[in-house]
């Protein structure tokens, strides 16, 4: 059976750091609410960078990692809801950047937080079926740019980043296991931007009126039960239990909603990944920044089962099992 097997991973954050003390300086927050609420110390902000820079950073190095050349790959899929243009999309721009031959096919999906795994989902998907035998799946955001520097009970969650992993067509046991996606329109407003680009300039009355909207506490509830059904749901679809897992890296949204995730499965804390201290949440950047991360630490070796999840506007959750 054809499997998609994670042959390199790449991740691009950007140098500018943000550190708490900074953000005291612009609204109403202290390191100590923010540490101790969210587990953020600093995040990365573009200047001058976009979602195209960064994107084909993060693919470049997932490139060199795999040793593929860009004319090896023949499908491109990227999760995002910060694309630098309303199209063409950011994968087309990363087919031109990259050096990728013409013609392959390059799309964007939109699942927010979890757009990365949506991605991984779609891409795995084509692998499965014998058309495609190297893809390119990148996630990545810049939430410094929809977000309202004078919310308090946003601004100091987000950063900018990405992450992107180069997935083979391979026969035998390793690779990605299973995908799992989910959503739930009818939460959308615990979550959303409302730039809308394509509805009457009047629907906004100041820009205050388009940036990211967040309803904390209820996503905060819905994140933890959903990420730890999407766990579950993957342990149970390959009949394993949390003990098999090597690690778990998870969207790094909350370090409250990573702990009571794991504490939900009985994960013991050193098998989850964590760096949002570092990065904040990098909402589609999140999870392959963080496993590019795990993947130059040495967190990762050949047989590990490694476990994702990820929650996100839409509301979106997802989860994805992989034997590396
Ligand atoms: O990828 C998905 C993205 N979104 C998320 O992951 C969000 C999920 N939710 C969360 O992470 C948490 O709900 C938050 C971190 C957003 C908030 O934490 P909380 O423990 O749920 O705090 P809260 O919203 O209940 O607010 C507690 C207090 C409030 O003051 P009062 O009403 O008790 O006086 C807030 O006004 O903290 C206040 N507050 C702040 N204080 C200092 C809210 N934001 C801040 C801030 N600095 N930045």
């Amino acid at each position: 059976m054809m499997r998609s097997l994670i042959i390199g991973t790449g991740s691009h954050a950007p140098p500018r750091v943000i550190k708490n003390q900074d953000l005291e300086r612009i609204v109403d927050t202290s390191d100590e609410w923010i540490t101790s609420r969210t587990g953020i110390k600093e995040r990365r902000i573009v200047d001058g960078e976009t979602t195209n820079d960064i994107a084909t950073k993060a693919a470049k190095s997932a490139l060199k990692a795999a040793g593929v050349s860009p004319k090896e790959i023949d499908l491109i899929v990227v999760g995002t809801v910060t694309p630098e243009m309303l199209f063409p999309s950011t994968a087309c721009f990363v087919q031109s950047h990259i050096g990728a031959n013409r013609g392959i096919p390059a799309f964007d999906v939109s699942a927010a937080c979890s757009g990365f795994l949506y991605a991984l989902d779609v891409a795995d998907k084509y692998i499965r079926t014998g058309i495609h035998k190297k893809a390119l799946v990148i996630g990545v955001d810049l939430f410094s740019k929809i977000i309202d520097w004078k919310d308090r009970n946003t601004c100091v969650l987000f950063g900018d980043g990405a992450g992107a992993v180069v997935l083979s067509a391979e026969k035998g046991k390793r690779g990605i296991l299973s995908t799992h996606i989910h959503a739930d329109g009818h939460y959308w407003k615990t979550l959303y931007t409302p730039l809308a680009i394509c509805s009457s300039p009047l629907h906004h009355k100041t820009p205050e009126h388009s940036y990211m909207k967040m309803q904390g506490n209820e996503l905060f509830k819905i994140a933890v039960r959903t990420m730890g059904e999407a766990c579950q749901e993957a342990l149970d679809r390959n009949g394993l239990k949390a003990g098999d897992i090597s690690l778990l890296i998870p969207h790094q949204a909350n370090m409250r909603i990573i702990k009571a995730t794991g504490e939900r499965l009985g994960m013991p804390e050193e098998k989850i990944y964590i760096n949002l201290d570092k990065y904040g949440n990098t909402s589609a950047g999140s999870i392959p920044l963080a496993l590019d991360e795990a993947v130059k630490n040495g967190m990762v070796k050949s047989g590990d089962i490694i476990l994702f999840a990820a929650f996100g506007g839409g509301l979106t959750w997802a989860s994805a099992l992989v034997r590396w």
